[in-house]
């Protein structure tokens, strides 16, 4: 169990992130980090412990599927920094949204789901969610009119949006929808992958289950695969139990590592977004590029959603006039930028999205959400900025045949 040594609810996110989930004590001595506890299970000096142990999950330990000592000291981070009641952690953020629907809907209902999605999420609402009689029916998030007008005529069981949307990073205005999803009484669901709680805390504005993949931004290093659901006191022990059966749980390496980049995450974030600030602006002003994609450039943000003036690490742009033959031409001459089918590592990524994230799509499917042949979705590292900009222009050159 974790030491409560100092409370941070009412601490600085930096402080937070720091010492949420540290200190798990081990006999009189508390180490300064977590020991990794790999083992698969829990003995107790007498079987009435054990008992009592099996009982509440709160008490401690018995087998790791049902909890262990770095899975919970992760969870107890996010929630801390997410401001939830409770989190509960998963082996991907893909495992952790199958989840969340799972918990929220059931045959003969419903999901509202907003269009411009991860494309894994559209397949496996589509699909799975769809053969055990999960219905969806999908609508552009920004349209508030619209979102109230299918929520009034289907009655979901949930509404699922991500807070800045992968690729296009259109940004839903979650007190908004929460209200909406709470008048038809629907839980809202909101994928937080891309903002992480330091740009965006979607639990304070109304939602009912933030849901991450915590592969990206919160591990941030590139080397763990991992997901969470964070939600309120009473819902987490719900939700716990569902996972005890399905078993998606996450290893204790992988959240000894999650945990270990959350420290860093609120100093990485605002070098991130600083720099992902200054590509915006780049791109926005190169010929070479049709139309860039990023929290607030092309329009104001919802009142008091992006905090500390921090709009995100993720853009995408349309390289003018391109298609398939021009961005792989743009993604071959990167040098420094690595072009992989992942996003919020300390490196600077590309991502093509018409044959990665969203290859599941027809391309009419594409266009008709707005993801052209020549859109490529960027992750914006912590390295020096120049760098990155002339890693840009040097590919934008190749693909185009023309300079900035
Ligand atoms: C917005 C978003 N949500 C969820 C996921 C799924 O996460 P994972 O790959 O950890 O399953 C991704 C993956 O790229 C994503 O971009």
């Amino acid at each position: 169990m974790t030491v409560p040594s100092i409370d941070l609810s009412a601490a600085a996110v930096e402080t937070q992130a720091v010492h949420a989930g540290e200190r798990a004590g081990i006999g009189h001595a508390t180490p300064t980090v977590n020991a990794i506890h790999l083992s698969t299970a829990f003995s107790y000096p007498d079987t009435a412990e054990l008992d009592d142990v099996f009982s509440d999950p709160r008490k401690g330990y018995v087998y790791s599927r049902h909890g262990s000592p770095n899975v919970q000291a992760l969870e107890e981070a996010i929630a801390t920094l997410e401001r939830g009641g409770g989190a509960v952690a998963y082996g991907s953020g893909m495992a952790a949204i199958n989840a969340a629907i799972t918990h929220a809907a059931g045959p003969g209902d419903t999901v509202l789901a907003s269009r411009d999605i991860y494309g894994a999420v559209y397949a496996t609402l589509t699909t799975h969610f769809r053969k055990y009689g999960v219905q969806t029916e999908f609508v552009d998030i920004r349209d508030l009119d619209a979102v109230r007008a299918q929520a009034e005529r289907l009655n979901p069981a949930a509404i699922l949006v991500e807070s800045v949307s992968n690729p296009l990073l259109r940004v839903a205005d979650i007190a908004a929808v929460a209200g909406i999803a709470h008048d038809a009484g629907a839980l809202l669901i909101v994928d937080n992958t891309f903002a992480t709680p330091i740009v965006s805390r979607p639990l304070d504005l109304g939602a009912d289950l933030v849901v991450h993949s915590t592969t990206k931004f919160i591990s941030g290093h590139g080397d763990v695969t991992g997901g969470m659901i964070v939600t309120s006191a009473e819902r987490t022990p719900v939700i716990r139990e569902e996972n005890r059966i399905a078993g998606a749980i996450p290893s204790p390496f992988d959240s000894w590592l999650s945990l270990r980049g959350v420290k860093t995450m609120p100093l990485r974030m605002r070098e991130h977004c600083r720099n992902a600030s200054a590509v915006a602006s780049w791109l926005a002003d190169d010929p070479r590029v049709a139309a860039v994609n990023y929290p607030g450039l092309n329009g104001p943000l919802p009142d008091g959603q992006f905090h500390d003036g921090l709009r995100g690490a993720m853009l995408s742009f349309d390289i003018a006039g391109a298609g398939r033959e021009q961005v792989f031409a743009f993604l071959d001459n990167l040098s420094l930028i690595q072009s992989a089918t992942t996003l919020g590592d300390v490196y600077t990524l590309a991502l093509y999205p018409a044959i990665s994230s969203h290859r599941g799509y027809t391309p009419e499917q594409r266009h008709e959400i707005g993801i052209g042949d020549g859109l490529v979705r960027l992750s914006v590292g912590i390295e020096g900025i120049q760098d990155i900009l002339t890693d840009l222009d040097v590919a934008l050159t190749a693909a185009t045949g023309r300079t900035r």
